[in-house]
């Protein structure tokens, strides 16, 4: 028997496999094989600690779309929320399911899951990474600019787990990244030292000048400065990011061709405004729908 695969990071598919996944993706959202089922018969489910628009909603209208059955589970409705182990619930849902998406707060939670599971394990988000949002992003900048490799990428703001997870996508596909974020919150050193020492890096660089970094930038990313949990932290946060908004005259020192990135939520008028959001150069919808695209090449590869 083959042993499962999980997508816990970026670092769980090798580059090789990553740009497959975006090709299938790609002829995914072209029509190709509408009437392929691989998920028939099979049972997905979706175990979310967090609110979600996008993760929910995308995976499961693809399973939908490859002919499974998504089952979402709320910890508050299921024994876990009583006390149940993680482990434990990790090995009865194997004996029904064929996969599982989580959400979590803590990585830990997810990776004991995984441990315990005998089915497949995707990271729908977790404090420390968000690798699905990334295999969006990086289908868009494909779309958009043709290639990956030596691509500038500014990420502005919180170096949370979507600037985790770009960091671990851009070190894997040669593409250049320079994140610039306020003293302290800077993204997670575990996973800088990871990237730097992968085999294709570019410049992975940590700046404090938002302008200086958008001035190089083919791509500029911005995600919430409040993320999911640090909901005590806002007052504190708004004061320190006041100056990474991604509005028009930060734009005025970019590129006149770059693309402005959100994973989304936005919050409109904090870490981005309503006139760059709603720009040419956006292409924040884009990237949004194409979370369903490269699910549904995750899924495909995944499960079996
Ligand atoms: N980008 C993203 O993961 O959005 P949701 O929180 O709505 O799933
Ligand atoms: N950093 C954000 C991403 C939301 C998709 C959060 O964790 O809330």
């Amino acid at each position: 028997m083959n042993k499962k695969r999980d997508f816990l990071s970026i670092w769980d598919l090798s580059k090789n496999e990553i740009e497959n996944l975006i090709k299938r993706a790609i002829d995914l959202k072209s029509g190709a094989d509408k009437n392929k089922c691989p998920l028939i018969g099979k049972s997905i489910g979706l175990f979310f600690e967090k609110p979600s628009t996008r993760t929910r909603v995308s995976f499961e209208v693809g399973i939908y779309q490859l002919g499974g059955q998504s089952i979402y589970l709320n910890p508050k409705e299921i024994q876990l929320g009583r006390g149940e182990s993680i482990a434990d619930t990790a090995r009865v849902l194997s004996r029904y399911l064929n996969g599982i998406v989580l959400r979590t707060f803590s990585h830990s939670s997810i990776e004991e899951f995984a441990a315990h599971a005998a089915v497949p394990v995707i990271n729908g988000l977790s404090d420390l990474h968000h690798p699905c949002q990334a295999l969006a992003d990086i289908m868009t900048i494909i779309e958009k600019k043709g290639r990956l490799k030596g691509i500038r990428l500014a990420y502005i703001g919180d170096g949370n787990n979507v600037a985790n997870s770009l960091i671990e996508a851009a070190a894997l596909t040669g593409m250049n990244i320079a994140i610039a974020c306020p003293e302290g919150y800077e993204p997670d050193p575990d996973v800088l030292d990871r990237a730097r020492g992968s085999k294709d890096v570019g410049d992975i660089i940590i700046l404090r000048n938002p302008k200086e970094a958008a001035g190089m930038a083919d791509v500029i990313y911005t995600d919430v400065w409040i993320s999911m949990g640090q909901e005590e932290e806002a007052e504190k946060k708004k004061s320190k990011f006041r100056n990474y908004q991604i509005n028009s005259q930060l734009l005025q020192c970019a590129k006149k061709d770059v693309i402005i990135l959100h994973c989304l939520p936005a919050h409109r008028g904090e870490e981005i405004t309503d006139e760059v959001m709603d720009s040419p150069n956006s292409a924040v919808f884009d990237q949004a729908e194409n979370r369903l695209h490269t699910e549904k090449a995750l899924l495909e590869f995944l499960i079996r």
